[in-house]
Order: C-alpha cells, then sequence, then structure tokens
C-alpha cells in the first residue's frame, strides 16, 4: 500500500495559500489533511466551508477533513458539498457513530475515526468492520506544533493487530507531532497517512518534504 504524507493546513500561512499549495503539487503530495475545530469539542476555533470550498476550485489533492467537531453529523453533507473526500469524525465527539459512518459512505467519502490520545483501541472492536480509516491522535487534538505523545506508538501497533484480524483494508493515520524523527518508527508501526503540519510548513515546504520522505525511505 502506498504510504502518503498528508500536509495538515493548519500550519499554513493563510495569506498566500495558492504558493503553498503550488509547492505542494511540486513536492507530489496527493493528500490535503483539513483541521476543521469548533471551539467546543477543542479549545480552538480553525476554518470550515468556505475556506475548503475556495481552495477546491483550484487544488485537486484528496480532500482529508478531520472534523474536531461536536455532533459532527450536523455538519457532514455541508463538507462533502464543499468539497471532502474524506471525513473523520472523533469517537469521542458523535453518540451514534455507527450512523453517522453510514451517513459519510453515503455521501460515496472515505470515512474515518479518530481516537483522543486517552481512548483506547479496544473501543474500535464492533466498528473497525465499517470504516475506512482510523486515525490515531498523537496529541490532544486542538492544535498545531505540539509535542508526540509516546504511548501512541503502542496504540498504533494495536491498532494494526486489530486491522490483521478484522479489516485488512483499514487505513491507519497518524496526527500530531510528526516528524523526520518519528516517521519511519511510525511507518514500521503499520502507519498509512501521515499528518505532517509543522514538519512541513515551517520553513522550506520542499525541503521538508524530501527530508520527510527520505526518513520514511520513500
Ligand atoms: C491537531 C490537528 C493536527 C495538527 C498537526 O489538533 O489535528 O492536524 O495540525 O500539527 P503538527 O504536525 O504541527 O503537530
Ligand atoms: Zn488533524
Amino acid at each position: 500500500m502506498k504510504k502518503n504524507i498528508a500536509p495538515s493546513l493548519l500550519a499554513a500561512d493563510f495569506y498566500d495559500l495558492s504558493s503553498q499549495m503550488k509547492l505542494l503539487k511540486e513536492g507530489n503530495i496527493e493528500v490535503l489533511h483539513l483541521d476543521v475545530m469548533d471551539g467546543m469539542f477543542v479549545p480552538s476555533i480553525s476554518f470550515g466551508m468556505p475556506v475548503i470550498s475556495s481552495l477546491r476550485k483550484s487544488v485537486d489533492f484528496f480532500f482529508d477533513v478531520h472534523m474536531m467537531v461536536e455532533n459532527p453529523e450536523r455538519y457532514i453533507e455541508d463538507f462533502y458539498k464543499s468539497g471532502a473526500n474524506g471525513i473523520t469524525i472523533h469517537f469521542e465527539a458523535c453518540k451514534h457513530i455507527d450512523r453517522c459512518i453510514a451517513q459519510i459512505k453515503a455521501f460515496g467519502l472515505r470515512s474515518g475515526i479518530s481516537l483522543n490520545p486517552a481512548t483506547p483501541v479496544s473501543f474500535l472492536e464492533n466498528i473497525i468492520t465499517e470504516v475506512d480509516m482510523v486515525l490515531i491522535m498523537s496529541v490532544n487534538p486542538g492544535f498545531g506544533g505540539q509535542k508526540f505523545i509516546p504511548y501512541s506508538l503502542d496504540k498504533i501497533k494495536e491498532l494494526s493487530k486489530m486491522r490483521e484480524e478484522k479489516n485488512p483494508k483499514l487505513l491507519i493515520q497518524v496526527d500530531g507531532g510528526v516528524d523526520a524523527c518519528n516517521i519511519k518508527e511510525l511507518s514500521e508501526a503499520g502507519v498509512d497517512e501521515f499528518v505532517a503540519g509543522s514538519s512541513v510548513f515551517k520553513g522550506d515546504i520542499l525541503k521538508n518534504i524530501k527530508a520527510l520522505n527520505t526518513a520514511l525511505g520513500e
């Protein structure tokens, strides 16, 4: 399976998105991670549909919308209409996960469930057969630029085992504090998609992408 680095827009300079999008394209990026925060589920507020639909007109990345939003079922259709290709909801933010995942899939989107650092992988035991992707948060969601929480690696290993037994097609994504120092280890533990904010956008974007790819061995 192809491994993907998914730059997180949250770390971009919002004054000049278009030149940064061009650099991502030049760096052969395929997936753009879009962090939507509601100020309720997480302390901060980021951006929403208008930003995503404006970007959609000009770039053809796979739009991976990470909803850090309470009761996300309220907005699935809106994000679909804004141009999302995949939607990830938080296990902790949704009362009826099964219904919400079915809703995402009904729009033909890639469906994902995200787990906060303290939420055990075992909670996925039943729903794992129904989703396309699981996102293991390796920082407490809400802000970019935080330090990777080491026990996330054990959660990824545990999830990899569960994947083997229950849903071999499942994608595993990791988000938070991913950089050139830990990406290889995360890959070996079973991660397919690496969300990277600061380690892509801070400094020279093309150099950063190259450094991540080199560390990954791709
Ligand atoms: C955190 C977001 C992340 C964040 C990652 O709540 O979900 O996607 O942008 O940023 P870095 O890579 O800087 O930790
Ligand atoms: Zn994210």
